[in-house]
């Protein structure tokens, strides 16, 4: 090995003796990372910084470098890109890589001088370029023709994803101009800031569950099976590298962006060239004023050698290039005072210590609360009542509290302890072993059961609606809620009762309750809350087993055979239907005629769901116009040209016209096409429970009735 491969390939080949306190250290730093991404990707609530986050991985990454008998393939650095179901893999021509990441500007000088080193007497000159903040793509073209597309997956191979590609408006079936014979292009596939906006505010709409970021929603979007909604979601595309090109020669990267945009492809409009150090940091810090103003989001900037015969030359680890780098930006921070600790109980029972702030302005918005994760963070960061903190966004969205000002400690400061009791219902709280929470186990606790309430009735469950958080307060604290079964022996007197609650909520308030009686299994099982058991999941078990007696039933066995059902959701299953409390209440909402069980699609119709309501509807739809207003009206629902007060909808296809803006104008409910497919299917499920439990009430009658 010479000296310029021993600066980047160590020898690894000797034994090395391993401590147990570095062992035990590296599993630590996985578990963090892997909570962490618990929280990020299935939750879409981090609890650190991404740059706190990017810090934990690069310590793990560096420990399994310099002892590789530690990383085993279980270690979040070994994480492949997680599989789209349901696609066909393929492998890539040219592997995709990756990049290394760093925040500082001292790595990039030392970026800069390890590739002098490589590289000594040449002239070396760099292209600095936003990081696109998507989903990396490869792109084939044969003969300028578009044959396929692949996700990175492993690297190697990847899935494909073709039938999407080609819904994405901006990428050409066809590139233009003199041709290669072969090019595998890559780039970002992206949804932009705008219509990442947009596609949330149409979920929450309808109860689907939000996108952290527009990141996770070009990944969740690509990965869609009916390429119609892909169509739907206008997502974008930027190109900037390529795998395998044959037939055409190209010497740099200035040279091939100006290629690709020549074929037709979509690149970013402005690159920056720098042939110094000083250069490079500063086109770094020019991007980093600018980045805001970009359509997408991005995270960094990607600096590259210029000049692909050195690229070729300077070549690549197992992992990322060694002629590419990516600086990230910190994001924006604030300061601001931690005036108190307050602790939250969830509808599991678990106490989290939350944040109370000097409200501080971050980001274009009003941040007084965080939440601190746990007592072990709380200690572990020593957070104090009364210091000064920095708090940040992470993925740009959440508030979380990254650092302590130490320097500015009084001395006054107050350590701060969990309570032994919980404050909502001052019974003694429990660790289980193994658990870093606390618990509260009373399942009578109020904020429990307010927090459980609030769940079942959310969109995301039997979304009732007009039920929010201040009228299950209400309820529970003059006793007429004591659990979810309560719910439906509600009786209109009682609820006029309450003060400032007037006739036509209280009508309105009841329908949606009853309403809710009729909801699909899927939608009562997330609303039952099992721990670990969200919306996939219980689609999964209700389309498997059909009712919830034969969910209660089935064994450990039975469940783990539901595809994407593991161990520990079965585990969850069993345990949460064993509770004494739990049998009490399931029969209740039994005996108060909510639905157990799931429907026959067969049986589903759409007659009368629409009746009253009014249409509009703009804009390029996906199917023929004609279909979408005959399902409107074999629905009940009565379909004009024009935008009116009384228009209840309108519906909008691609480029919506002007009726959009006079819809906004008057307040008028705007759907998305793909969203009416999902209302039509969501009421025509309700209809059928509500019509099987007539005719299931008139048949225990008659059946009564027979036996007399
Ligand atoms: S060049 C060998 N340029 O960021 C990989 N990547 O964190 C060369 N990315 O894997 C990639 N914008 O998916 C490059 N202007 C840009 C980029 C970019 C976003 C992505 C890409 C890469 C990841 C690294």
């Amino acid at each position: 090995m010479n000296e310029q491969q021993s600066l980047l390939f160590p020898d690894f080949s000797k034994k090395e003796e391993i401590s147990p306190e570095l062992k035990e250290h590296v599993m630590g730093l996985r578990r963090q990372i892997q909570d962490h991404d618990q929280r990020y990707y299935n939750h879409a609530a981090p609890a650190i910084s991404d740059y706190q986050y990017d810090q934990l991985y690069s310590e793990l990454l560096g420990l399994e470098r310099a002892h590789p008998s530690l990383c085993t393939e279980d270690s979040p650095t070994q994480r492949l890109l997680e599989r789209a179901e349901g696609f066909q893999r393929a492998s890539h021509r040219v592997p995709m890589q990756s990049l290394e990441n760093t925040y500082s500007e001292d790595e990039v000088r030392h970026f800069i001088k390890r590739l002098e080193k490589l590289l000594p007497e040449e002239k070396i000159s760099f292209t600095i370029e936003p990081k696109i903040d998507g989903v990396a793509i490869s792109l084939l073209y044969e003969h300028g023709v578009l044959v396929r597309g692949l996700t990175r997956g492993d690297g190697s191979r990847g899935d494909d994803v073709t039938a999407n590609i080609k819904m994405i408006s901006t990428i050409p079936k066809k590139l233009e101009g003199p041709l290669p014979s072969l090019l595998e292009v890559r780039g970002e596939i992206y949804l932009s800031k705008k219509k990442f906006l947009q596609l949330n505010a149409q979920r929450e709409e309808v109860g689907l569950t939000l996108f952290a970021n527009p990141r996770n929603a070009a990944a969740g979007s690509l990965k869609q099976l009916d390429p119609e909604i892909v169509k739907e979601r206008h997502l974008e595309a930027i190109f900037y590298g390529f795998g395998a090109l044959e037939g055409i020669t190209l010497r740099t990267q200035v040279e091939l962006i100006k290629q690709l945009k020549d074929w037709g492809l979509p690149t970013h409009r402005s690159i920056q060239y720098a042939s110094s150090e000083e250069e490079v940091l500063e086109a770094i810090k020019c991007l980093g004023n600018v980045r805001e103003d970009y359509t997408f989001q991005t995270d960094g900037a990607v600096i590259k050698v210029n000049l692909l015969n050195q690229r070729q030359r300077l070549g690549s680890t197992s992992k990322a290039p060694r002629w590419a780098i990516a600086f990230k930006y910190r994001a924006q921070e604030a300061q601001t005072r931690l005036l108190g600790i307050t602790i939250q109980v969830g509808r599991s029972g678990i106490l989290t210590p939350v944040a109370e702030l000097e409200p501080v302005s971050l980001a274009g918005s009003k941040i007084s609360r965080a939440t601190l994760h746990n007592q072990e963070e709380i200690k572990r960061r020593d957070f104090r009542v009364g210091d000064y903190v920095l708090i940040e966004k992470a993925g740009e969205v959440i508030p979380v509290v990254t650092a302590v000002c130490y320097e500015k400690r009084s001395g006054q400061e107050k350590e701060f302890q969990m309570p032994t009791i919980c404050p909502s219902c001052h019974q003694p709280v429990v660790q289980y072993e193994g658990e870093v929470a606390l618990r509260c186990i009373n399942e009578h606790c109020p904020q429990q059961l307010q927090r459980r309430i609030e769940y079942f009735a959310s969109r995301q469950a039997m979304n009732i609606a007009g039920l929010g958080e201040a009228l299950v307060a209400q309820l529970l604290k003059c006793g007429l809620l004591r659990s979810v079964a309560d719910l439906y022996v509600l009786r209109s007197e009682q609820l006029l009762s309450l003060e400032r609650f007037g006739e036509k909520s209280a009508t309105n308030l009841l329908r949606s309750i009853d309403q809710s009686r009729s909801r699909p299994l899927w939608r009562l099982l997330v609303a039952l809350g099992i721990p670990h058991i969200g919306r996939r999941a219980a689609q999964k078990l209700a389309g498997e087993f059909s009712t919830l007696d034969k969910i209660m039933t089935a064994s450990l066995q039975e469940l783990t055979a539901v595809e994407e059902i593991g161990e520990m959701m079965a585990q969850s299953i069993h345990h949460y239907f064993s509770q004494p409390g739990v049998k009490k209440m399931i029969e209740q909402l039994r005996q108060l005629g909510v639905q157990f069980g799931e429907i026959d699609p067969h049986l589903l119709s759409s007659e009368g769901l629409l009746e009253g309501t009014l249409w509009v509807i703009t804009g390029t739809l996906s199917q023929p116009r004609d279909k979408v207003v005959a399902a409107i009206r074999s629905a009940g629902g009565k379909v004009n040209s024009s935008i009116s007060s009384r228009t209840t909808y309108l519906l909008t296809g691609e480029n919506p016209g002007s009726k959009l803006l006079q819809a906004q104008k008057l307040g008028v409910s705007i759907l998305k096409e793909e969203m009416f497919s999902q209302m039509l299917q969501e009421q025509r499920e309700s209809s059928y429970f509500r019509i099987n439990q007539c005719s299931t009430a008139v048949r225990s009658c008659s059946n009564h009735h027979d036996a007399q």
